[in-house]
């Protein structure tokens, strides 16, 4: 669909709960038309408008990879009205979804080289696309690292896949929560922490990092402290957006719109265009 004030229409295929509390849903949807299948095409990073007829619409980060072509994914956390509603879908509820929009991780300019990907909580959304998109291209790419952390071990998301990714030896991951827990025998402490303690080498390689704002805000300067230059830490600012087009004005840091400038940008992106980074 080229019009993207118009949403192409899809239906809930399944709906996976992801935490006890239940305040974390997946939804995976299917096109309902193949001609809008055909046209829809996207990269890992990208964000779509998801909406309920009459009910409002709220930007989500694509969490399936195009390589996974029979439905679209989305993680949704229930904060508010439109989240709320989304968390009543049933399976074969009709949907809409404006997009896709914004830039996306440059996983070509990955290619021959290493990838560390940082992710905290909810966030690993698009990370979670990067991720299958880099497997399932894995001849492309060097070593991939990736650090993921929660509060507490209810609150990754994914798990099934997470252990799967355990499996691989072509694949090294790191999860770590906020504190100790019984039964935990993996990594405690927030992610900065984490990530200095872990240290991945920074030649040859790019690293994505995406979480709170509070995680990118500490885990950036020690990534610069790894010695990973600065056009080669990437991180997704999706976390201010409305309307997703440039019209409504909320997005906006320094100069840039993050829904249509963003919502990836590389560290030195960030450090032109504002102070806060
Ligand atoms: S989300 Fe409306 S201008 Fe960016």
């Amino acid at each position: 669909m080229d019009n993207t004030y118009i949403p192409v229409q899809m239906k809930v295929e399944n709906i996976l709960i992801e935490d006890p509390a239940k305040t974390l849903r997946t939804f995976d949807l299917s096109f309902i038309n193949s001609e809008d299948k055909e046209r829809f095409k996207y990269m890992p990073g990208q964000f779509c408008e998801f909406s309920i007829l009459g009910r409002g619409e709220s930007p989500f980060g694509i969490a399936s990879s195009p390589t996974e072509q029979d439905f679209l994914r989305f993680t949704v956390n229930r904060t508010g009205l439109v989240t709320n509603e989304i968390h009543y879908l049933q399976k074969g509820d009709e949907v809409g979804i404006r997009g896709p929009l914004g830039n996306w991780y440059p996983v070509e300019k990955f290619k021959g080289e290493n990838v560390v990907i940082v992710g905290g909580g909810f966030a690993f959304t698009t990370l979670r696309s990067l991720l299958i998109y880099l497997l399932e291209h894995r001849k492309d790419y060097g070593e991939i690292t990736v650090i993921y952390g929660a509060r507490n071990p209810d609150l990754f998301i994914y798990k099934d896949e997470i252990a799967e990714w355990e499996k691989r030896d072509d694949l090294n991951l790191h999860l770590t929560i906020d504190k100790e827990v019984d039964g935990w025998n993996k990594m405690v402490g927030f992610v900065p922490t984490v990530v200095k303690e872990l240290a991945p080498k920074a030649e040859k390689t790019w690293c994505v990092v995406c979480g709170p704002p509070i995680m990118i805000k500490y885990t950036l300067p020690v990534l610069v402290e790894l010695k990973f230059p600065n056009d080669r830490i990437y991180t997704s600012l999706e976390r201010k957006m409305k309307c997703g087009i440039g019209k409504c004005g909320r997005c906006n840091i320094g100069s840039k719109y993050v829904c249509i400038d963003g919502p990836v940008f590389s560290l030195e992106q960030l450090n032109t265009i504002s102070e806060a980074f």
